[in-house]
């Protein structure tokens, strides 16, 4: 990447659910073309976060940039427009499962175009072979493993030709081989596809294969950004600890546990 082109940025981004400051002044710059890792402890606000980047959420403050527009200023047309510019990976690959595997693929086709059916017929075999998952059309959810029903989450985000992908967590309860294989996809669907894809992570193996760039997100803020090498020897001991997964360190899951019961039943 000689020249960089920035294609999202969020700049001061913060949001409180009730009285719990979740993001607390979010600030990173993405560039076009690159495979950004987002990583950080379980309910740290990565989801949050990723929510915001796809106008699922405002910020109280602050604001997000997506292929320069301010989403936060952006009316519901114009929204519109962006998001179809836009694919998101679900954590919970968020399938319908009363749809078969084609329709799944083929709902922002069918919402957002005026595609006739035989054209959209044709997309999705075509994506649905991207992913490994050639002649899966009839299939129902319930059919298909774990790892199956990503790759078909992983097809519906790139019906559109996106310009840009968010993933949440893609390879979250996969064993370790199908992890690998989401992995490859991913970088593989990058390049082909000149597409710019954030993957939220705590799958170190993960991030340190496929990112260009990696944030380390704590308490709502950035801690680090940076290459994977420039994380992987970084001093600050809460980025070591997490990449060791050391339970003893600076970060504390049972104060943050404490912090959560707490808001939760007073
Ligand atoms: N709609 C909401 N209303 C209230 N609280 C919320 C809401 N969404 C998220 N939260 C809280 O915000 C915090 C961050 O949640 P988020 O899902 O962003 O975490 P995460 O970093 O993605 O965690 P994980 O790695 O476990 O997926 C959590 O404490 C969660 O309870
Ligand atoms: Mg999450």
């Amino acid at each position: 990447m000689s020249e960089k082109e920035t294609i999202i940025k969020a700049v001061d981004v913060c949001k409180k659910f009730g009285d719990r400051q979740i993001l607390n002044g979010i600030n990173l710059e993405i560039y076009r073309g690159e495979t950004f890792v987002i990583m950080g402890g379980s309910g740290c606000g990565k989801s949050t976060f990723l929510r915001h980047l796809i106008g699922a959420l405002k910020p109280d403050s602050g604001s997000v940039w997506v292929l320069g527009h301010d989403l936060v200023s952006l009316n519901d047309d114009e929204m519109d427009k962006v998001k179809k510019k836009v694919g998101m990976c679900f954590q919970s690959a968020a399938l319908f499962d009363s749809m078969t595997v084609g329709d799944n693929v083929s709902l922002p086709l069918r919402e957002h175009t005026k595609l006739d059916k035989s054209v959209i017929d044709i997309v999705v075999k075509m994506k649905l072979e991207l992913v490994g998952l050639r002649g899966f059309e009839a299939l129902m959810p319930s059919q298909l493993s774990g790892g199956m029903r990503k790759r078909v989450g992983l097809a519906r985000a790139i019906v559109m030709d996106p310009e840009i992908v968010f993933y949440d967590e893609p390879t979250a309860g996969l064993d370790p081989i199908v992890a690998g294989v989401i992995d490859k996809l991913i970088l593989d669907l990058s390049k082909k596809l000149s597409i710019t894809s954030i993957v939220v992570t705590h799958d170190m193996k993960s991030v340190f294969s496929i990112a260009d760039r990696v944030a380390m997100l704590y308490e709502g803020r950035v801690l680090e950004v940076g290459a994977p090498d420039k994380i992987k020897t970084s001093k600050n001991p809460m980025i070591q600890q997490f990449i060791t997964g050391n339970p003893d360190g600076p970060i504390k899951f049972f104060q943050q546990k404490d912090d959560y019961l707490e808001q939760l039943f007073k």
